[in-house]
């Protein structure tokens, strides 16, 4: 009997594949539009020179230039954070669904305005168009883990959760290698690789049509069950949904009880206080764990390593990105989160030691990193030394370990970790939180690296090590528990000393201490 609820659990229906696969395109353009700039830099900044010869008669000097590259890269992340924190007032008003539709638009407009900006000679549209496709994916990052969230069946959203992150890095992946000078990175073709993301935005609009409003969103929000139910049944496949309404009633006539939540609101109650610190850390982990500082400049590590055609080794570090995403999918529902947390956490603490050292042993002749820059006198021997390959190691470990954890796990957690009311309030924050440790990472790490050299990675060693100490301490399990099981042990923890835990074999209540964490199982 447990068995056969069990495998209903988990049933896998084509049609939730197609919801599911409907809502990662968002992740596929969030990965794409982050790594697409990387590789034609050179051709855009040789773009923006051009246009003030073009307006002036003069070539741009080289420090403007410098500054409109950083303006038009990092611009991308404070759209981000306005994208991130509208999307809790957007699918309230309007819902998940039609939330999606809209962030299209923005995808469209930010995309037409890059490809067009080398026709008009202006890098203006260009920096604007990096702006607006930075709110379209941080409406992204928040928009496909709540959606993906809820409509999964609870034993399998942690594994549907990661396929958020495997669209992520599939997208890093497809935009590495379309960036390739012989595809489409070279002088004339990159406005077009830019423009490329209104073609997803438009499949997904098209596919859109077919997917249903969350069914959450419908019988909590609208108060609409028998939409929900039937939903719910064409999702899971068969009419058997009571267990799922059940749930979804509960929580609606706890929230009928409670004011709506505010952003404010979310610090202020003490039910929620500590789920969104978690959920904040959890975010902070991930960005703060320096993955984009390495993400960003392993080319130029791998070049001055002595790696003939570095491009191609970033390219082998985005294909370990995918592969080990794939192997956290299977893990997650197996090894739970924080565990799996925890590993990654760990082994990047180890391979970013392994790298601190490797850069700094390197003698001149190997790696060295001087004023910034790698320098390397292999690099133009053709040889490569035993240091370099630890070096190389320890940055594929540590992009590997990432996505064990902190890559996938913070962006499906907060949506667990939040019952309807305060969860879209509670994603704004964490995505917001998310993209300003982004930004802040981007704009420090090149003034960090000059400042400190190797030791720059010192930072994320130490940041690293009191983020795994967090989760350990802190962090709950949160692995095959409805949702309304995870926020009313937020709840009871905050205002009783018991934990009501409900395991597949029914309520059981846990004492705890009150100094102690309370969900520590
Ligand atoms: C996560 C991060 C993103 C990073 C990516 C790398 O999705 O949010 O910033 O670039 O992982 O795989």
């Amino acid at each position: 009997m447990e068995k056969m609820k069990d495998s209903k659990g988990k049933q896998v229906t084509c049609y939730l594949v197609l919801c599911v696969s409907t809502a990662v395109i968002g992740s596929l353009q969030f990965g794409f539009n982050t790594g697409v700039i990387n590789a034609p830099d050179e051709k855009v900044k040789n773009f923006i020179r051009n246009v003030t010869l073009v307006r002036t008669g003069e070539p741009m000097d080289e420090s403007t230039l410098t500054t409109v590259w950083s303006v038009a890269v990092s611009i991308f992340n404070a759209g981000g954070m306005i994208g991130s924190l509208s999307v809790g007032a957007l699918v309230d008003k309007l819902g998940r669904r039609k939330s999606m539709l809209l962030s299209n638009i923005l995808a469209l407009i930010g995309g037409g305005l890059m490809g067009l900006s080398s026709i008009f000679t202006s890098h203006e549209l260009l920096i604007l168009g990096r702006l607006v496709i930075g709110v379209f994916c941080g409406m992204c990052t928040g928009l496909t883990p709540m959606y993906v969230g809820e409509i999964s069946p609870t034993a399998l959203r942690g594994a549907f959760g990661t396929l958020h992150q495997l669209g992520v890095v599939i997208g890093i992946l497809v935009a590495q290698i379309l960036g390739l000078e012989q595809l489409l990175g070279s002088q004339s073709l990159w406005p077009l690789l830019l423009a490329l993301t209104t073609l997803p935005a438009v499949v997904q609009s098209v596919m859109l049509i077919f997917c249903p409003e969350s069914p959450r969103y419908l019988l909590i929000s609208l108060n609409q069950e028998d939409e929900a139910r039937q939903v719910l049944t064409h999702l899971r496949g068969h009419s058997d949904v009571e267990d799922d309404i059940r749930e979804m009633k509960e929580e609606a006539m706890k929230m009928s009880m409670e004011k709506k939540v505010s952003i404010p609101e979310l610090f202020r109650n003490s039910a929620y206080r500590q789920p969104i610190i978690i959920a904040i850390i959890l975010q902070l982990s991930q960005q703060l764990s320096g993955i984009n500082a390495v993400i960003y400049y392993s080319t130029e590590i791998f070049r001055k390593a002595g790696i003939t055609g570095p491009v191609f080794a970033t390219i082998g570090m985005g294909a370990v990105n995918t592969i080990f995403t794939v192997i956290s999918l299977f893990l997650v529902e197996r090894a739970g989160r924080r565990t799996l947390h925890m590993i990654g956490l760990a082994g990047m603490t180890v391979c970013v030691l392994l790298m601190t050292i490797s850069l700094k042993l390197a003698k001149p002749e190997d790696v060295i990193l001087q004023n910034g820059t790698a320098i390397s006198e292999s690099a133009s021997e053709g040889g490569i030394s035993a240091i370099s390959v630890v070096a190389i190691l320890a940055v594929f470990g540590f992009v590997a370990s990432f996505e064990m954890g902190p890559g996938p796990i913070p962006w499906f957690i907060v949506a667990e970790l939040f019952s309807q009311g305060p969860r879209p309030a509670a994603i704004a924050v964490a995505g917001c939180c998310n993209w300003t440790a982004s930004l802040i990472v981007g704009l420090s790490f090149l003034p960090l690296l000059k400042l400190c050299g190797p030791y720059v990675f010192i930072i994320f060693l130490i940041l690293l090590i009191i983020f795994f100490v967090f989760t350990y301490f802190r962090v709950p399990e949160t692995k095959g528990r409805t949702f309304e099981d995870i926020s009313s042990g937020f709840s009871n923890a905050a205002g009783s000393n018991a934990v009501n835990y409900t395991s597949p074999e029914g309520a059981i209540s846990l004492p705890v201490s009150p100094s102690s964490d309370k969900f520590q199982m």
